[in-house]
């Protein structure tokens, strides 16, 4: 075979029940096509409202080589834009969170306000500022989450996001707050850890607390009539009748390439209320909630974006590609804005579970890795039902390569 992308995408298609080659894992050129393709093309998570409670407040969404500043301007909209100078390309900001007034460029004094237009560029009176404002990825927010596309070309996400809405409006977001938020860095390709995710064949031998409690870890018959009754008594035991109803709209499936979303509940095993270590609730009910239903809401916004919904809290896990071999895996977890630290909610017991199933993660992540990086890996078949997001996730994966590719080649780039 060629050591080419579009001979590993043509063997992967004809290989759809397979794991990927290594080759998409380890191969420079391949990221490159990912940061044109995914990364750049997609709606990603960047936060949530609560982290900018006031005008002047900003964080950065950095990802491949990209940065991003989320801030709140003057009026109280949030914005984005790219963390670019255009004047020579400096950063504007250095800081990964603050309140300011304006960036200030480091390097020449090119002075941008809150919604990133230009207001003074030293020295060069005769600079026609309006065309010089810092440059806007598409921001859309949807119940107080933030997501941002750099395709100025993309379609809007929020009619793919409404799909999710009956499961997801219960817990009333846009009155939440992030109580806690985790950067785990893992030294492996984002699709390392995307695809363990987006599988829970690994549950049973990776995660013992999790398996303990969420029943996604057995074969959906094993589990069918602790599902069948989480569902009948699911609307009397939380007062919304909404939550059962399911959405498969992810990857291909989804109307634009870089949106797609999937909603799905799940029973937690008899005995357990939400998602914490002994079961019990780590907070107070969230939004319309009524009380426990012994279910889980599952959630997919977007390709790298992902929510456990539990009646007290909500557990937002993002994947963001930092290089071709290392990944950010950061974990948002959000309560009802009102709950008070310390009188409502106790952090190490909020944040047990998702800590420590995602320790868990990165050590089998880092494994897989190290594996996949043999020239002797040989990818093995997935399993039928346990790994059909993964072989979903491939399917849309190839396309938007091979999207790429064929865009190159039609306009003459690469020759
Ligand atoms: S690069 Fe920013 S002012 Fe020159
Ligand atoms: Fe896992």
């Amino acid at each position: 075979m060629q050591n080419n992308p579009e001979s590993y995408i043509a063997e992967q298609r004809l290989n759809p029940n397979r794991a990927m080659h290594g080759y998409f894992y380890r191969s420079p050129v391949v990221f490159e096509l990912e940061r044109d393709q995914i990364l750049t093309r997609s709606w990603l998570f960047a936060g949530h409202v609560s982290q900018l409670p006031r005008a002047g407040d900003y964080f950065l969404f950095e990802l491949a080589g990209e940065s991003i500043i989320i801030s709140r301007d003057e009026t109280g909209e949030i914005q984005a834009q790219l963390n670019v100078c255009r004047h020579r390309g400096a950063r504007v900001c250095e800081a990964k969170s603050g309140n300011t007034r304006t960036f200030v460029c480091p390097y020449h004094g090119w002075v941008y306000s809150l919604d990133g237009a230009l207001k003074s560029a030293r020295e060069m009176p005769e600079l026609e500022k309006s065309k010089f404002g810092l440059l806007k990825p598409q921001l859309e927010t949807f119940h107080g989450l933030i997501f941002v596309n750099c395709d100025p070309g993309a379609p809007s996400f929020l009619p793919e996001l409404e799909c999710i809405d009956d499961g997801i409006s219960g817990h009333n977001l846009e009155c939440a707050k992030v109580a806690d938020h985790r950067t785990y860095q893992v030294n492996a390709n984002w699709k390392l850890a995307l695809e363990n995710y987006l599988e829970c064949y690994h549950c049973a031998t990776a995660h013992r607390a999790y398996a303990k409690s969420h029943t996604l870890k057995a074969p959906y018959q094993e589990v069918a009539s602790l599902n069948e009754a989480m569902m009948s008594r699911s609307q009397a035991a939380t007062g919304i009748s909404t939550l059962t109803l399911e959405v498969q709209r992810g990857f291909s499936d989804a109307d634009s390439p870089g949106g797609g979303v999937e909603y799905s509940r799940y029973a937690l095993y008899p005995g357990y209320l939400t998602g914490s270590e002994d079961g019990q609730p780590v907070a107070p009910l969230m939004g319309s909630y009524l009380g426990f239903d012994e279910g889980a809401g599952d959630f997919q916004m977007g390709p790298l974006t992902f929510m456990l919904g539990y009646p007290d809290h909500c557990v937002v896990y993002r994947f963001t590609p930092r290089s071709l071999t290392v990944t950010d895996m950061d974990v948002f977890w959000l309560v009802r804005a009102d709950a008070q630290e310390g009188r409502d909610y106790d952090i190490s017991s909020l944040t047990w579970l998702w800590d420590h199933t995602t320790k868990e993660d990165e050590y089998i992540i880092l494994r897989n890795a190290a594996g996949v990086s043999s020239k002797f890996f040989e990818p093995g078949p997935l399993h039928q039902e346990y790994e059909m997001l993964n072989r979903k996730f491939v399917r849309w994966y190839l396309d938007r390569l091979g999207d790429g590719l064929s865009l190159a080649q039609s306009s003459g780039a690469g020759t």
